[in-house]
């Protein structure tokens, strides 16, 4: 009878904890609602999931295919737990873009790439050993700055932590090809005007 209590109990108390660990796959993920870059209770899990495939770098084959507005991306290993952990960062990440989680402030290219989550859209699809991601914006600036940043990914996978050193500079909003000049967006031609 008393085993049954124990039994009920440990069950109860380990309840919330399993739903955790079945829905994050790897501990506790974000907590829901608002929160501040301190409330960040993924940092060290990412940081490990990072170190890790920087240290395996050189077992990880990337493509990186430039499309008008974005990059489609290839990422893989032959290494079935490297494969593992390429689609959990991804995954992850893709939590920290759609939640505006930032990470890397202290890299100028980052700090941008986080101020435009809102305009990014990111499709990522497993493959047998790694991921297959879109990544796309229809603001053109955005588009430039996730290429640059699929670059500154295929630096960390050819030169693992010396590239991770490095800090990386965003593209200038000049640079965007297509992109209607502010004062003519605001200020548009006889043509574009309504009659
Ligand atoms: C060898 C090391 C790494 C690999 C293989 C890797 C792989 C990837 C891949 C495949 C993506 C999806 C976007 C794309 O393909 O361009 C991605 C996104 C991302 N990675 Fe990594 N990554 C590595 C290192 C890092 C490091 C060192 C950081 C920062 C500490 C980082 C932060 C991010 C962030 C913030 C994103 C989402 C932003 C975006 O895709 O625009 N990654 N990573």
């Amino acid at each position: 009878m008393r085993y049954r209590y124990f039994v009920l109990i440990t069950a109860f108390l380990l309840f919330p904890f399993a739903i955790s660990q079945s829905v994050h796959g790897q501990g506790r993920g974000f907590r829901g609602g608002r929160s501040t870059p301190q409330d960040d209770n993924r940092r060290v899990a990412d940081q490990n999931l990072v170190h890790f495939l920087l240290n395996n770098h050189d077992k990880i084959k990337r493509t990186v295919k430039e499309i008008p507005n974005g990059v489609e991306t290839t990422t893989e290993s032959d290494d079935a737990q490297v494969a593992a952990k390429i689609q959990e960062h991804v995954r992850w990440m893709k939590v920290r873009v759609e939640k505006s989680k930032p990470i890397r402030m202290r890299d100028l290219l980052f700090r941008e790439l986080f101020q435009h989550t809102d305009k990014i859209k990111m499709v990522v699809k497993s493959t047998d050993k790694g991921v297959h991601v879109t990544e796309t914006s229809n603001d053109p600036y955005v588009a430039k700055l996730i290429q640059a940043h699929a670059k500154v990914v295929s630096g960390f996978v050819a030169k693992g932590f010396a590239e991770a050193r490095q800090n990386h500079s965003a593209p200038s909003r000049v640079e965007a090809p297509n992109e209607v000049p502010a004062a003519r967006k605001n200020n548009p031609g006889r043509e574009n005007r309504k009659k």
